[in-house]
Formats: structure tokens, C-alpha cells, sequence
């Protein structure tokens, strides 16, 4: 178990790299897999959740070399991959997990999977049902939880689906699956999520369509059995990685960093509409295209913070920024108010109750809704001293260590160590920067 402790900094400054994409990496390995040939990733996230991906398609059959900086994928194709030895383990993952699952819906053999302690808790009917519907089998049935045996089919059904809670792991793991189905599959979402996959699959070959509805509702809308052709690829920087650097120059006095080559797609920044409103000095500037994603440098620095209230509708597009949002609330001046918000309780950790936890007991006062949080900002220090649990989850320990830069007395983390399932390398980017965190003694 590694604790942390952050302490009040006086400035937050420099220029910095962050770690490849991990929602991108996850996809662009999977979809590697599934071009028959050799394709190439550079910048691809080396984090535990992104790493467990990989070690699943390793046992799946799947060769991949890395080559420097760049990852070497040989591709199978669906056809091409084996049944596995052992159980996949996907650690920390739902995204890894939810994803290999819409890949393996459409492979003809049994496949254990499970997670960690937190993973095994998260909710899998919501992508257990659309694959049922398409043809894939999981035993015991009526599973909602890990772990389970999947069993694919290589005669998948089409289907068209409206998805019922707005998550692009969901929409992901049916595209994924309808690679493998005879004829064109259909997602509409209602509020649109992140749209890597799409993006991804174009670039590799596959026939996708989007259609934006008059009410903002989209549909995708796949063409089943494409050939898959290699590619070579580099990932962005995570905007979400991105996210707990930009709060703390926003709120450290004195502070300004340039992020470089971060990847902005719309569907990831509703946090910079957000913190503009709030009163946030954000820049974007050297806008280009990397593999079919936006990217840019965001240059931020120190800004006077006042309270906003967000509803259900940017939630989609900002859904892992709000623990660093929370804490921007608490430093900014007045109330601010968070709804719309019940997927929060089902991530990593119950990011509501953690999070109004951690910083009621850092001295913030703050309301718990059913779906959301209600935060008297300070415009300024917070009392802190409090001690967190991390409960597993990488975002809480980031956003709480962020806290402290801004705290009056230290704020200890425990279970720091669930950093690297996303930003491995974090505690020394953010002192490289100028931030007090260390080691508890
Ligand atoms: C992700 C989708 C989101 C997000 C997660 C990554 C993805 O989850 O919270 O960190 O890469 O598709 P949901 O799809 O459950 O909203």
C-alpha cells in the first residue's frame, strides 16, 4: 500500500508531456488484433489498465513486440484468435473488460473473465444484454457482476440498439461485436459519448455511418464484416490525465503550464467548458490531427474560480473529470451544484460518497444528493489534514493530492498505488511541476 501526502505549494509551473490516451490505447490495441497484419502504436499508454489488455490478447494468441516507443501488433483477426489457458484478468478495468467482451462475443470458445475487488463489483448487464441479444452466452446465466464465462458465436445477429444509459464502453463493446455479425448494427444514445471507436474503426477500414438526431441524439450505424486493414497510429496525450494538472495550476497561485500534444476531442472537454464558466484561463493553441483525433497544447494558469452548476446533459462528455471538477468547486468562490450525476456511483469507487467524504473531511462543506453534490467553494485554502482512502480508485487519490496543494494542513492518501491503473509516473510529473507531494514517512 503506498500513502501520499500533499502539502501546500507555492507555485505550479513548467512545461510537461502526459501519458498516451487510456481510453484510445485500449481501443487501438483490440482493434490491432482484429487487422490481419502488422500495425504499429506509438505513445500507447503503459498503465496496469491498459498493460492487463494486452497480457488478454497475449493469451488469446495475439503477438505484440515493443520496438522502442513504438508497440508492434500482429493481427489475427477475429477468426485468428484461441481460446485462452487462463482466466482473463482484467485488474481495475471495466474498460478493458467491457470492451474484450464485445470482441470476444464474436469468438466461437468459452472465456473466463474477472477483475479485481472493485472491478468485480461494477455493474456488466448493461453490455451482457445487447451481446445475449446478438448471439453470445454467459454462464452462470443472469450474471450482472464478474466473474463469468463468456461464450461467442461466429454467426452473430445484427441488432439495433438504444442504449439505456449513455456509456461508450456499451456502445463500444457492440461495435466490437458487430465486426463479427452478417449485415449493419445500429447504437443510438441519447446524450452521445466518446466517439474513439468510431473514429478508430474508420481509420482501419470499417464501414461507419453517424446520424445526429434534431433532440442531439445519435445513431452509429456499422456495417458487419469489414476488412480490417493495419495502421499505424499515435496515440494523444489523456485529456483526463490532463485534467488534475490544469485544476492545479488553475488554483495555485502564481501557476502556468503548457500541456503538450493533448487530445481535445469534444466528446472529452466538456471540463474546459466548464472551468471557462468558472472563470478558468485555458488556452489551446498548435490544433492538428493525430490518427484521427484533435489534438492540442493547453496552456493554463492560475484564475479566480467562481461556483456553477452543471446538469445531466455534459455529463457524457466530461464523466471522469468530475472528481477534479469537485475539487476546482471546493477552492472556487460560492456554491456550486453537481446533478444529473448516478453514474458516478458506479465507477472505480462510488465517486459521490467518496468524494463528499474525502472533502467534508478536508473541512469543505458539502451536500450528497442521489445524484450529485451540492459544495460551499472557499475561494481560497481549504482547512484539510484529512485522511482518504483511495478505495481503489486512481481519480480519487489524483483528485485529493490536488487538494492538498491548496490545504492548510497536509491531506494523506492511502492506496496511492491505484495511480498507476491510469498515470503511472504522476507523484513526479506534478513535483517536477512544483507540487509538494511526497511519501509518507
Ligand atoms: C470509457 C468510458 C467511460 C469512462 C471510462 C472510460 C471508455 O465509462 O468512465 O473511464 O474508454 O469507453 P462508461 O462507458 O461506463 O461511461
Amino acid at each position: 500500500m503506498t500513502t501520499l501526502v500533499s502539502k501546500s505549494s507555492s507555485k505550479f509551473i513548467g512545461k510537461a508531456r502526459i501519458p498516451g490516451d487510456k481510453s484510445i490505447s485500449h481501443r487501438a490495441l483490440l482493434l490491432a488484433a482484429l487487422a490481419p497484419g502488422m500495425s504499429q502504436i506509438e505513445g500507447l499508454l503503459e498503465s496496469e489498465d491498459v498493460l492487463n489488455t494486452k497480457k488478454a490478447l497475449a493469451a488469446l494468441g495475439v503477438k505484440i513486440k515493443k520496438n522502442l516507443t513504438n508497440f508492434q501488433v500482429a493481427g489475427v483477426g477475429t477468426g485468428g484468435l484461441k481460446p485462452p489457458k487462463v482466466p482473463l484478468d482484467f485488474g481495475n478495468s471495466g474498460t478493458g473488460a467491457r470492451l474484450m467482451m464485445g470482441l470476444l462475443a464474436g469468438c466461437p470458445f468459452a472465456v473466463r473473465i474477472t477483475g479485481d475487488s472493485s472491478l468485480v463489483t461494477r455493474p456488466m448487464a448493461r453490455i451482457l444484454a445487447p451481446l445475449c441479444d446478438m448471439g453470445a452466452m454467459v454462464d452462470p446465466k443472469g450474471a450482472t457482476t464478474l466473474p463469468f464465462t463468456l461464450t461467442g458465436s461466429a454467426n452473430l445477429r445484427a441488432i439495433d440498439y438504444v442504449s439505456k444509459v449513455p456509456s461508450a464502453q456499451v456502445k463500444s463493446a457492440i461495435l466490437l461485436a458487430a465486426l463479427g455479425a452478417a449485415g449493419e448494427t445500429s447504437v443510438v444514445e441519447r446524450l452521445p459519448t466518446r466517439d474513439h471507436t468510431e473514429r478508430l474503426l474508420a481509420g482501419f477500414g470499417a464501414k461507419i455511418l453517424k446520424e445526429t438526431g434534431d433532440n442531439g441524439s445519435v445513431k452509429v450505424i456499422i456495417k458487419g464484416r469489414p476488412v480490417l486493414r493495419p495502421q499505424s497510429l499515435v496515440i494523444p496525450g489523456d485529456f483526463s490525465a490532463a485534467a488534475f494538472l490544469i485544476v492545479a495550476a488553475l488554483t495555485v497561485p502564481g501557476s502556468k503550464i503548457t500541456l503538450k500534444n493533448v487530445g481535445v476531442n469534444p466528446l472529452r472537454t466538456g471540463l474546459l467548458d466548464v472551468l471557462a464558466t468558472m472563470g478558468a484561463n485555458i488556452e489551446m493553441t498548435n490544433q492538428k490531427n493525430c490518427s484521427g483525433e484533435p489534438v492540442a497544447d493547453l496552456l493554463a494558469g492560475h484564475s479566480s474560480l467562481s461556483g456553477i452548476k452543471t446538469s445531466a446533459a455534459i455529463a457524457p462528455r466530461m464523466i471522469d473529470e468530475f472528481p477534479i471538477l469537485f475539487v476546482a468547486a471546493a477552492l472556487a468562490k460560492g456554491i456550486s451544484e453537481f446533478r444529473g450525476l448516478q453514474e458516478l456511483r458506479l465507477k472505480e469507487s462510488d465517486r459521490l460518497k467518496e468524494m463528499a467524504q474525502g472533502l467534508t473531511a478536508n473541512g469543505v462543506e458539502v451536500e450528497e444528493l442521489s445524484d450529485g453534490l451540492k459544495i460551499k467553494g472557499l475561494g481560497g485554502m481549504v482547512p484539510g489534514g484529512g485522511m482518504i482512502d483511495a478505495h481503489h480508485d486512481h481519480r480519487i487519490a489524483m483528485a485529493f493530492l490536488v487538494l492538498g496543494l491548496r490545504a492548510r494542513n497536509p491531506v494523506t492518501v492511502r492506496g496511492a498505488e491505484s495511480i498507476s491503473t491510469s498515470f503511472p509516473g504522476f507523484a513526479k510529473l506534478m513535483t517536477g511541476l512544483g507540487a509538494n507531494i511526497k511519501d509518507a514517512e
